[in-house]
């Protein structure tokens, strides 16, 4: 599946919700065929995510439904179908007011038809755990639930075989270990469990995602009704009040938050845009993802498992206690316990998810008489997964000091780095940490001077400044976190709001509301004034967000260096900032900051040294903040240990002369959904990057593919992300290519006035 977001994006609309629509009602109607093949069996739909409220009609009869959006369910549809042709009908009703950021409306996840015999195993039927894991030795607890749709009770064997699995995710041919049950009379709803050992096994964890697949097949007589597969980790992963602990090794939480639309392509599901979202944060050492704040898709923790990242699998953003109008309030008390099960029992089985997160947030934490809610989710995930704990995302103060605290295993802390030190003082033993950071806002390669610590400023014409040291009220600039975890090294780790720029909360400005300061053309704020005498308020454009580390297009902001110093500090880096091409800033204060993996750096402005700086004990950033501009060069020398480390230079650019064009992928397999993510870049004549370059690019493609989606990560563009035309922003953009299907070579072209043309070649096999 890949999204297509026609929008378009609306002034009149909700910022909050990305300046899209997205509310509504829909059919989605289909034929499906019933032959003479099916006859006896019994035939699903499986639906990984509609939303929302959705109903399943199948010859006009109600099949069934699931109201969450963002919840996997599946319909039985036999009783409803005939032989033939049948008329299968998907209602969805999207209420607006619903969600706090854009949520996406429709069928934005793979939707499955499965034909299985009356007798087999219940959907999510097997629950895999390894109890006892060291390195020579791992036994694995595999336990089914069978199925029984048929009148008759039938005798079966149920036999289940371990293999290993390649990165590739194909099984190896060794049996591993086996184990086999009779069962006499199958019972719809019996449990069986199974056994196994498994010799020297290769523990799964970040850096080495091994899996195992454990292979079920039930027999009925000599035919096989059912196999059945389990793919699963084998790895020990325990909080403690010493921390995380992953295969008896102390692993520190290098998370992010992550909402599911994937920019552009909006909300529907594309597994090559996950793979590119999580290879760009892997590349930052990232190793966890918080699934912010609901159910993600299927296809994420397949990824995660076999790229190991480890998961917080979050399940709502709202209890009883509402946060929208139209929002999950109005379904907690029917649907609550479903919606939590259904969570657990289909993503119990992958070795990326640690923990469940029960909730985010929600207002049940302020009120003693509502700590029940959490303690009764708490016991749900100790019963329908005794093997993970449970925790929630807490922003107010008191909860980490009252009995709050005692209705989760591990507190997560919402911005709150300067209550560790209380909580490990009062909850010696109580595992915690930073489950929501940082929030810090940006706009990648916008800067703001003279530059304000000042956490509230940096604000210009709907941007915010890149020097990372801006963020809303009740959070912090990502240095006070990194405080907070380096004073209390007790804690479990962090996940950094957020990973990725997505569509809706753009805090600063969310709000229709009057802040003349953002326009710096005069003539822009003029008549910015004359709309707010008139409107009594102003118009603001602003539709995603500025909360990432990495913006909507996918692009580093500066502070991916910042993570990525302190998250792989074995890797020599060093990263400047702000660019060097400010014509007209002669003369002028224009700080510079160094975000390295080395403990100094010395920095040189046109082979001058500003001086040699060295961090001090809580210092996460080098900074040279009276350096006066002047074109041409500015160098870092990073230093650890006292010996050169890493080196680094950006240099001043002229005019925008060449459009670079790089690809994540140069071949991509026919019939596959993958996409081509291409990067246009912006040089000057010297090969320069052109860091403030706004050039119109027009981009067409000859071949087997067709352009998806163009984008440029400005938070304030209207522009349709289906245009083949976009701007530059600060000397990028991006242009998604989806391969029609055939084999065969494409060439994508860009022109730009006054700029060289440019092409590339890319091949569907
Ligand atoms: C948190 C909330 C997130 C997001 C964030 C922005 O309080 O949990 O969903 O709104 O603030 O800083």
């Amino acid at each position: 599946m890949t999204g297509v977001l026609r929008g378009p994006f609306r002034q009149e609309y909700p910022g909050e919700t990305g300046k899209l629509p997205w509310w509504g009602r829909a059919w989605y109607r289909r034929t499906i065929r019933v032959g003479d093949a099916d006859l006896g069996k019994r035939i699903f739909l499986e639906i990984d995510g509609a939303m929302s409220f959705s109903t399943v009609w199948c010859n006009g009869r109600l099949a069934g439904g699931w109201p969450y959006g963002y919840t996997s369910y599946r319909v039985d549809l036999t009783p409803c179908l005939v032989p033939g042709d049948n008329t299968l009908a998907i209602r969805l009703d999207n209420p607006p007011e619903s969600s706090r950021w854009y949520p996406g409306g429709g069928i934005y996840r793979n939707v499955w038809l499965t034909k299985s015999d009356p007798v087999g195993i219940a959907h999510w039927g097997t629950f895999v755990t390894t109890p006892h894991v060291t390195s020579d030795r791992a036994s694995v607890n595999l336990r089914i639930e069978l199925r029984n749709d048929g009148m008759e009770m039938p005798a079966a064997v149920v036999t289940t075989e371990l293999f290993a699995l390649g990165a590739d995710g194909a099984c190896s041919g060794e049996v591993l270990a086996r184990a086999e049950d009779v069962v006499d009379r199958v019972e719809d709803g019996q449990l069986l469990v199974q056994e196994f050992s498994v010799n020297n096994p290769r523990l799964w964890g970040p850096g080495h995602p091994d899996r195992y697949v454990a292979v079920t097949t039930v027999r009925c007589g000599d035919r096989v009704v059912e196999r059945y597969s389990t793919p699963f980790g084998i790895r020990r992963a325990e909080f403690t009040h010493e921390g995380f602990f992953l295969n008896g090794e102390r692993l520190m939480l290098q998370g992010v938050c992550m909402h599911h639309d994937l920019g552009a392509l909006g909300a529907a599901i594309n597994v090559s845009a996950i793979e590119r979202q999580l290879r760009i944060l892997r590349e930052m050492g990232a190793n966890a993802i918080r699934t912010a704040h609901n159910p993600p898709a299927p296809e994420l923790l397949e990824l995660c498992d076999r790229m190991g990242f480890l998961v917080l699998d979050e399940f709502t953003d709202t209890w009883r206690i509402p946060k929208k109008p139209n929002g999950y309030a109005l379904l907690f008390d029917d649907w609550g316990t479903a919606d939590l099960t259904a969570l657990i029992r289909r993503d119990r089985n992958h070795p990326s998810v640690i923990a469940w997160s029960t909730g985010n947030e929600t207002a049940e934490q302020w009120y003693p008489e509502t700590y029940d809610v959490s303690r009764e989710l708490t016991d749900l995930v100790h019963r329908e997964d005794p093997s993970r704990p449970a925790t929630f995302g807490s922003n107010y103060w008191l909860s980490a000091s009252n009995d709050f605290r005692h209705t989760v295993d591990i507190f997560g802390f919402n911005y709150k780095p300067m209550l560790y030190e209380g909580f490990c003082r009062n909850s010696p033993f109580q595992p915690f940490m930073g489950s929501e950071t940082a929030s810090c806002i940006s706009t990648r390669g916008f800067y703001v001077f003279p530059l304000s610590d000042d956490k509230g400023r940096g604000r210009a014409d709907f941007q915010v400044s890149s020097y990372d040291r801006f963020s809303p009220d009740w959070s912090t600039p990502p240095d006070t976190e990194f405080e907070g975890l380096d004073r209390n090294p007790t804690a479990a780790g962090e996940f950094v709001w957020t990973g990725f720029d997505y569509l809706g909360e753009p805090t600063p400005y969310n709000d229709d509301y009057t802040i003349l300061e953002n326009f710096s053309d005069p003539e822009a704020r003029t008549r910015a004034a004359e709309e707010l005498a008139r409107l009594g308020r102003l118009r603001i454009p602003s539709r995603s967000s500025y909360f990432g580390i990495v913006d909507l297009a996918g692009f580093p902001k500066d502070r991916y260096y910042l993570y990525q110093a302190r998250w792989r500090p074995d890797l020599p880096m060093a990263h400047i900032l702000p660019h060097w091409t400010w014509p007209g800033r002669e003369g002028e204060v224009t700080p510079v900051h160094v975000y390295t993996s080395g403990d100094a750096a010395e920095l040189f402005v046109n082979g001058r040294s500003q001086g040699l700086r060295r961090k001090g004990a809580f210092e996460y950033r080098l900074r040279w903040d009276s350096v006066r501009y002047e074109p041409g060069e500015v160098r870092v020398v990073a230093y650890r240990n006292g010996k050169p480390w890493a080196e680094n230079r950006i240099e001043t650019a002229g005019k925008a002369a060449f459009v670079e064009l790089t690809v994540d992928r140069t071949t991509v397999q026919a019939g596959s959904e993958d996409l081509f993510f291409v990067t246009a870049k912006l040089t000057d004549r010297r090969g320069r990057f052109v860091p403030q370059a706004a050039d119109r690019l027009d981009f067409s493609v000859e071949g087997p593919a067709r352009i998806v989606a163009t984008d440029n990560g400005d938070p304030t563009s209207h522009a349709s992300f289906q245009s083949p035309s976009v701007n530059a922003f600060n000397g990028l953009a991006l242009v998604v290519l989806r391969p029609t299907g055939e084999p065969g070579d494409i060439r994508l072209k860009v022109r730009s006035r006054g700029i060289r043309s440019f092409e590339l070649q890319l091949r569907v096999e």
